[in-house]
């Protein structure tokens, strides 16, 4: 295992897209910005530098961060912000993760623009499980902004709203021929006739499950969120923010020119969204410059293709699911609308009938401390940041599928968290609540990998459904699409101490408060404590 030094700065750069110029936040003047390639084992030591005018952190999404939280990154839960001028030097060991992973920015909107690959390649001298393919590319599906996506959540904050949807989508930062003034960056990936291409594909978009295929192609699934998965093979992906899947595709087909492309995937119901299409070439080397094939993509409610799609995932083999459960939970996640009292301010009411919109966890919509982080607060035992009181289950369960009463779209506002001991066996169920709009929520939990044991459509029925679990060969991921008016189940050990986000990977949820924190306390002795805060750690 070797040491992996890098050094990155945040600071406002240039960027043309859509025919304008416009200054970004992005690292080392990069948007994306640098691809990580790691080996499993090896240890990653990345000094930022904030140059920006914004306070800004890390989050190197889906690493285990085993007893390294103080490296996770999200602000104010593990680390105050990095401030303008100055910097903080992440530190983790890769342990038992393969495939890919992301890392990107975790202050309010600077994802963005604020967003990498992080490859992780087998074990130093050990192979794939499967045949070396001759080339890897990191596929990066993003969203972009002709405004500030800061001043666009803003705004929406400002006014209760819903912020406006992105003007592009894109891959490795290019919006591609269909958008006005993008052909000439298009992003082309190459292939040769019999050759294979790993193609690393992750959703960094902000607020959008995205649909990708390639034309005429088919695509074999190896990997998702840094887990190997029992290959099979698929037209279409789709992928909830956050989430990564490892497809191998073979040059298979005439040399010839052919677009990937990604669009869409909308579960909420009239709600507005970006309904464009980002498009990449595959290109065979020997191919003469002709118009690409356009492929055929589903429909942007095409549900069932999400659902055929998701129960494709495997584990590769048998494994260790928990099967005794010490913590059981029912996180109901979902939107709300508060109304808002008579002397409010008008302009900050600009919701649905003059309301402002939220959203929670079991009815309890999260507020980020901002003087200290949750896991300073814990460590160092400093009162008043938060409170260990947050609900296993919601105080009332009601039917998720039908017409819910009004009283139930207010949640409280707090900052609590959920304790877990040390090597506690716990179950979320995780329910879409449907409130404002039945949605497909993109749940998130730092820390941790899980077991995905079951979902559904509907009530989650503890009776009924436990006879659907998989407790042979569940998938691992980081992150989890809560299928639309319905329900997933997830399992996993509380092996690693830390305050732990919990959240829907869908940016505006998070700004609505659609977030929780698992904190798992240290066990005995050093292997089961958390490493001691490094010295830089960032002040507030
Ligand atoms: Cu990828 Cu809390 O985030």
């Amino acid at each position: 295992a070797k040491i992996c030094e890098h050094e990155f700065v945040v600071e406002a750069t240039p960027v043309k897209r859509l025919c304008k110029t416009h200054n970004r936040i992005t690292v080392n003047g990069q948007y994306p910005g640098p691809t990580l390639e790691v080996n499993n084992g090896d240890t990653l030591v990345v000094k930022v530098t904030n140059k920006a005018r914004y306070n800004v952190t890390i989050h190197w999404h889906g690493v285990r961060q085993m007893r390294t939280g103080w490296a996770d990154g999200p602000e104010f839960v593990t680390q105050c912000p990095i401030r303008p001028g100055e910097s903080y030097t992440y530190r983790f060991t890769i342990q038992g993760q393969e495939g890919t992973l992301w890392w990107h920015a975790h202050s309010s909107w600077l994802r963005a623009t604020v967003y990498g690959a992080l490859i992780i390649r087998p074990i130093q001298g050990h192979p794939y499980p499967f045949p070396k393919p001759h080339r890897e590319t990191p596929i990066l599906l993003g969203e972009w902004w002709d405004a500030n996506p800061i001043d666009v959540v803003r705004q929406a904050t400002r006014t209760g709203a819903a912020p406006n949807v992105s003007d592009a989508y894109t891959i490795n930062g290019q919006p591609g021929d269909l958008y006005k003034c993008s052909t000439k960056g298009t992003s082309i990936v190459t292939i040769d006739s019999g050759e294979t291409n790993l193609l690393r594909v992750v959703n960094a978009a902000l607020n959008q499950p995205l649909f990708f295929t390639v034309a005429n192609h088919k695509l074999t699934v190896v990997g998702a969120d840094a887990s190997y998965v029992r290959p099979f093979t698929t037209k279409v992906l789709m992928l909830g923010p956050g989430q990564t899947t490892d497809v191998l595709i073979t040059g298979d087909q005439p040399a010839s020119r052919y677009y990937m492309a990604a669009r869409a995937y909308q579960s909420a119901q009239n709600a507005a969204f970006d309904n464009t299409t980002t498009t990449a070439i595959l290109q065979y080397r020997k191919s003469s410059v002709m118009k690409p094939v356009m492929p055929s993509l589903p429909a942007y409610n095409d549900t069932n293709t999400v659902t055929a799609f998701s129960r494709s995932f495997f584990s590769p083999r048998k494994v260790e699911v928990p099967t005794q459960i010490d913590d059981n939970l029912f996180f109901t996640v979902g939107l709300g609308l508060n109304r808002c009292p008579p002397n409010f301010r008008k302009n900050r009411c600009q919701g649905p009938n003059g309301t402002r919109f939220t959203a929670s966890i079991n009815n309890v919509s999260f507020v980020l401390p901002n003087k200290i982080s949750i896991l300073q607060a814990h460590q160092l035992g400093i009162p008043g940041v938060f409170t260990t009181d947050f609900p296993a289950q919601p105080a009332v369960k009601f039917d998720y599928t039908g017409n819910v009463s009004r009283s139930l779209w207010q949640p409280i506002r707090g900052t609590k968290a959920y304790k877990l001991k040390y090597g506690s066996r716990v179950q979320i169920v995780i329910q879409d609540t449907s409130i404002v709009t039945p949605e497909n929520h993109p749940i998130h939990l730092h820390g941790y990998d899980f077991y995905i044991v079951a979902q559904g459509f509907g009530n989650f029925d503890a009776k009924k459904d436990a006879s659907k679990f998989n407790l042979v060969d569940p998938p691992l991921r980081n992150t989890v699409a809560v299928p639309v008016n319905g329900w997933a189940v997830i399992r996993f050990v509380a092996d690693n101490p830390g305050a732990w986000l919990m959240h829907c990977h869908l940016d505006v949820h998070i700004t609505w408060g659609l977030a929780t924190i698992l904190l798992v306390e240290n066990g005995n002795g050093e292997l089961q404590s958390i490493e001691p805060p490094p010295l830089d750690l960032p002040l507030c």
